[in-house]
């Protein structure tokens, strides 16, 4: 990878990597899109980093369909994909983790003990092994993004970090791998998820800037769902991840599945 990177680079092209863990759909297309528009060339990589997911988590059952990622990989034009292999990325002497600490506190990172330094890690190597001008991330993982800035700005690492929109289904709910994991009843009750991130919104827009009073129209919301179990729903500044803030951003549980979405309610809601 870092040969093919090093004579791009001597042929004066300029690079995007997407990072991804795969089981690809149109919201990890939108990075892929963004990254073409922007540089001469796209890499994405495709590498189900075994260092973010915890014991309990689903690092087994997470969907992996390679054919299905390289047709649309193939379809996109992306010029390379890095696929390294879980030996090769972690070989057993390998013992350098890359710590984020404070924005890694809250939330996902309270939530989801050593996930963030898996994906700080993880993203770390991608940055070396590929060198690109920009990387590509999805706003759908807000607290990774920040995660990501600080990285880059603490080590130096000189990458220009992009931010693409959440691509929605037309009811509202965001595109995750994990989506397919919902039974028609669930993935019905998930769309109440965006449903209150959309009210809350709303009543941003209508003046309301109370936090307590925002976030109590998003659980009130969740509460209408039955199937949903809610883990955290809060308000938080985008880049520290404390509170208060104007983004909304919610972790639930709709069965065995966990789910994340958010919103800046200062934005209007789309669609
Ligand atoms: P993965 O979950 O495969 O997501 C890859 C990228 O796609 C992330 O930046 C994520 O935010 C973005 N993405 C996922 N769903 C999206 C949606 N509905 N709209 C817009 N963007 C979306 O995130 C990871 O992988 C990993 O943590 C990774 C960064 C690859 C490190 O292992």
């Amino acid at each position: 990878m870092l040969e093919a990177s090093r004579r791009w680079r001597r042929e004066g092209k300029s690079i995007g990597l997407v990072p991804t863990m795969g089981a690809l759909h149109a919201g990890h297309m939108g990075l892929v899109e963004a990254a073409r528009g922007e540089n001469d060339v796209v890499v994405v990589s495709v590498f189900v980093n075994p260092l973010q997911f915890g014991p309990n988590e689903d690092l087994d059952r997470y969907p992996r369909d390679w054919d299905r990622d390289a047709k649309m990989l193939r379809e996109a034009e992306v010029d390379a994909v890095y696929r390294p292999t879980a030996e090769e990325m972690y070989p057993p002497d390998s013992s350098t983790r890359v710590h984020v600490s404070g924005v890694t506190d809250t939330l996902e990172g309270a939530a989801r003990p050593g996930h963030f330094e898996g994906v700080a890690t993880v993203v770390t190597k991608l940055l070396a092994a590929v060198q690109p001008d920009r990387a590509y991330f999805g706003q759908k993982d807000a607290q990774q993004v920040a995660v990501v800035r600080r990285l880059v700005r603490d080590l130096d690492l000189g990458v220009e970090i992009r931010v693409v929109p959440i691509v929605r289904e037309p009811d509202g709910l965001a595109l995750s791998s994990r989506n397919v994991y919902l039974s028609p009843a669930e993935r019905c009750a998930a769309a109440g998820i965006s449903a209150a991130l959309r009210e809350a919104a709303a009543a941003y827009g209508s003046g309301e800037r109370d936090p307590i009073k925002l976030r109590a129209h998003i659980a009130g919301r969740l509460s209408l769902e039955p199937l949903v179990q809610v883990e955290y729903a809060e308000l938080v500044d985008p880049a520290t991840f404390q509170k208060p803030g104007t983004l909304a951003v919610i972790a639930v549980r709709v069965g065995k599945t966990r789910l994340i979405d958010n919103h800046d309610l200062a934005k209007p809601f789309p669609g």
